[in-house]
């Protein structure tokens, strides 16, 4: 039998090569100019503060934030299609005023339609690793929309991340600190914290982190802070 292809190493001299590349970004900004892109209802903007989950597969997670949290409001995107229905079925038979699902291309939203400063937290849970080196700059935080991510933060508003990927934490730790001095607010193995609702959810807030803790498997978070 092959021996299984050892997981990604966090690369910090590779990573500040990548960050120096910028023409990719330019380049990914005009694609998207003339584009659709997910809208979010004026409604849904001010005066109450608004959460994005990203990649949110049927929105159990969101859905329920919702609930306990009646004067936020909260968009969950994702893109593929069948989740994205599910997702979309899930808000508008939930008769929540403060949850809504979006099937549609995160990348999209930020890249054209989310106005800097609009958002108080960015969930993003379990986002595919693109564990493959060639693939790399799909993994958000070197993707060319991490830049409009970050813009959209509020003041003090927070990113929130979880993976299985430990080195795609790592990375994404580096990153968020070193490139867009975002404070560390935690960063490891996950655990508790009131930013990321973990004991209110003790079988794992999402499909997937439901599947890796059942399985035993470690997770890993990292939870920024715009100042
Ligand atoms: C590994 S799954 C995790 C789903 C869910 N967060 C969970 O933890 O169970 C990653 C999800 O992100 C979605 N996704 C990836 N890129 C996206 C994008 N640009 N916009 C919206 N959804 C995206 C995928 O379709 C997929 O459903």
């Amino acid at each position: 039998m092959l021996p299984k292809s050892l997981p990604p190493e966090f690369n910090p001299s590779r990573i500040n090569w990548d960050l120096k590349n910028k023409s990719t970004h330019e380049r990914y900004e005009e694609f998207f100019q003339d584009r659709r892109h997910p809208e979010i209802p004026n409604s849904f903007l001010k005066p109450h503060s608004l959460w994005l989950e990203i990649g949110a597969g049927t929105g159990h997670f969101f859905e329920s934030m919702a609930k306990l949290h009646p004067e936020k409001n909260l968009v969950a995107i994702e893109r593929d299609r069948m989740r994205g229905k599910r997702l979309v079925r899930r808000s508008e038979e939930c008769g929540l005023k403060n949850f809504m699902g979006i099937r549609g291309n995160a990348i999209a939203a930020f890249m054209t339609g989310i106005e800097p400063e609009t958002l108080e937290r960015i969930y993003i849970l379990y986002p595919c690793p693109w564990p493959k080196n060639a693939h790399r700059k799909h993994r958000w935080h070197f993707h060319p929309t991490m830049p409009k991510l970050v813009a959209a933060l509020e003041k003090n508003g927070h990113l929130i991340l979880a993976s299985d990927q430990k080195f795609y934490v790592e990375e994404a730790h580096y990153v968020c600190s070193q490139k867009y001095g975002l404070e560390v607010l935690k960063f490891g193995e996950i655990s508790p914290h009131p930013l990321n609702a973990l004991e209110l959810f003790p079988q794992g807030r999402t499909k997937f982190e439901q599947t890796f803790l059942a399985q035993k498997q470690p997770c890993y978070e990292l939870i920024v802070r715009k100042s």
